[in-house]
């Protein structure tokens, strides 16, 4: 590990993710890369799922490579990917898109598929792992954008999905040895939002900060109305679907 990022993560205090292997889904964008240096920095093993065929290759500050195995997946084929995560035990779904102003059929079927469906299959197949013996955990990336509004109706929308399927579903899988959290993001730069206040590095150590902290709710934004309107909501999802849907 290179020396001052070492530091910097002593400082911060991370064991919790020293020796844990790790798989990012979308390694390739801006979060991707910025999660898995920092999680580089802390100890992890790295697994990086990308859609890409270029290869992924990341530096530290001391200019070393960092060490991380690369697969390749895409977006309805999540099923192939049952083997590399019968060895994960922190996967982090992170890929997305967003598809701005349109709202054509197409539009509409990739939002929904990739935001949405792709991270939900990826939750009941990593669910499907966990047996007990390793503790596990899934930190699912959704977005501010579930309880305000994105200038994107289609990402709102598929947000939305993502985000409500998961406060679902979390009522059956969560248990002790498998943790679910949830990561609501405010603005911040990548090629999907180019004029996004935070910066994606600031964004990950913040993400790994709170993680480590046992949060369940991972909320970093510089929007104020977002930490008092997001617990709310997924509080009184919780008690209305857990009122209102029982388990098979
Ligand atoms: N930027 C923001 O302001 C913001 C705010 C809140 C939440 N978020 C969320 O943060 C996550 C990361 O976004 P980012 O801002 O870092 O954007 P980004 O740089 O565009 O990265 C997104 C990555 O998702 C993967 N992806 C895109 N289309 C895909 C497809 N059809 N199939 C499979 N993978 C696909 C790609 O990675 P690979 O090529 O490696 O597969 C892409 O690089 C997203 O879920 C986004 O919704 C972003």
């Amino acid at each position: 590990m290179a020396q001052a990022e070492a530091i910097a993560h002593r400082r911060m205090g991370l064991p919790r993710f020293q020796g844990r292997t790790v798989a990012v889904t979308g390694a390739s964008g801006s979060l991707g890369r910025a999660l898995l240096l920092q999680l580089d920095a802390a100890g992890a093993q790295l697994i990086a799922l990308t859609s890409s065929d270029q290869p992924l290759l990341l530096e530290r500050s001391s200019g070393e490579a960092v060490p991380l195995e690369q697969v390749r997946w895409s977006v309805g084929q999540e099923q192939d990917l049952s083997g590399v995560l019968a060895r994960t035990e922190i996967l982090v779904v992170n890929h997305g898109l967003n598809c701005h102003g349109e709202r054509s059929p197409e539009a509409i079927q990739r939002s929904l598929e990739v935001n949405a469906l792709s991270s939900w299959r990826l939750l009941e197949l990593f669910a499907q792992q966990d047996h007990g013996s390793t503790p596990r955990e899934i930190w699912i990336n959704t977005s501010e954008a579930e309880i305000q509004a994105a200038v994107s109706p289609l990402y709102e929308i598929s947000k939305r999905l993502q985000g409500q399927l998961l406060s679902l579903r979390s009522l059956d899988l969560a248990r002790p040895s498998f943790r679910i959290r949830r990561l609501v993001l405010g603005p911040f730069r990548s090629a999907l939002n180019p004029i996004g206040l935070m910066s994606a590095d600031f964004v990950a150590r913040e993400i790994l900060r709170q993680a480590h902290w046992d949060l369940g709710l991972v909320i970093v934004t510089p929007n104020p109305l977002t930490y008092v309107l997001m617990p709310l909501a997924t509080l009184s999802r919780w008690a209305y679907f857990r009122m209102v849907s029982r388990g098979a």
